[in-house]
């Protein structure tokens, strides 16, 4: 790998599968760049929510959005999200903003400006990146591509026990049924959809730790990418 080449892992999957939680630390592991691509679309989703426009209407979001800097930083392995410069990375994990991202993300034009933006923060890097459509869309050149599953009930309260340990109130059941119903959106939708790429590896992380999912994915990428930075 030379520097200024474009070396890409891509991890796609359902909600509450541990791809952030992994994917962060395998950046870590083999020195990449970790790349959060919901927070972007979360961010353009509180920006809806602020401006108190209906996630739904297509053109006015598009509009919106097309006018908005989104800026991902890294802060000590934190990834920082910044939306017009201001520092939104608990913002964007509120519950409303969860309800209405599925929305914005089904906005073709607002993905065309997100993917557009994703490809120059990986330009010329070594980076993880993990969405829902990298593998399929994004990067389909990807020198790795994993797509991450669990059961509906195992990714459901994953969240749950994610949302007590930040501080949120969280009923499983309505993380159950928030998390089947982005699954249905996501992988329904006109606009890039939910999907494993035909050339993708599929780990099934339901009676996995997380220690055990990085071990397999740090081993596909030292056999696929062989070096580590
Ligand atoms: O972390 P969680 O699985 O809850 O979701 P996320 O990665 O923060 O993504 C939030 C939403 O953004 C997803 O439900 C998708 O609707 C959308 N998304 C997308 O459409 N494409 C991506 N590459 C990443 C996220």
């Amino acid at each position: 790998m030379t520097d200024d080449e474009t070396t890409v892992v891509a991890i796609d999957g359902p909600a509450g599968t541990g791809k952030s939680s992994v994917s962060r630390l395998l950046a870590d592991e083999v020195g990449a760049q970790y790349l959060d691509t919901g927070a972007m679309y979360r961010a353009a989703s509180l920006a809806v929510l602020r401006a108190g426009i209906d996630p739904d209407d297509v053109d006015a979001v598009a509009e919106l959005v097309r006018g908005l800097s989104i800026d991902l930083r890294d802060r000590d392995g934190d990834t920082v999200v910044l939306l017009d410069d201001e520092d939104v990375s608990t913002a964007i994990r509120a519950d409303d903003v969860t309800n209405a991202v599925s929305a914005v993300a089904a906005n073709a034009r607002v993905r065309e400006q997100m993917v557009e933006l994703q490809r120059q923060v990986a330009a010329d890097r070594f980076v993880v990146v993990e969405g829902r459509d990298i593998g399929t869309v994004v990067f389909p050149d990807a020198a790795l591509k994993v797509f991450l599953t669990a059961t509906p009930r195992a990714r459901a309260e994953r969240r749950h026990r994610q949302n007590l340990e930040a501080g949120r109130t969280s009923d499983l059941d309505e993380v159950l049924a928030s998390v089947n119903r982005r699954d249905h959106l996501d992988s329904t939708r006109a606009a890039s959809p939910l999907r494993r790429a035909d050339d993708a590896v599929e780990l099934d992380t339901s009676d996995l730790s997380l220690p055990q999912v990085l071990a397999a994915l740090t081993d596909l990428v030292d056999q696929r990418i062989g070096v580590r930075r």
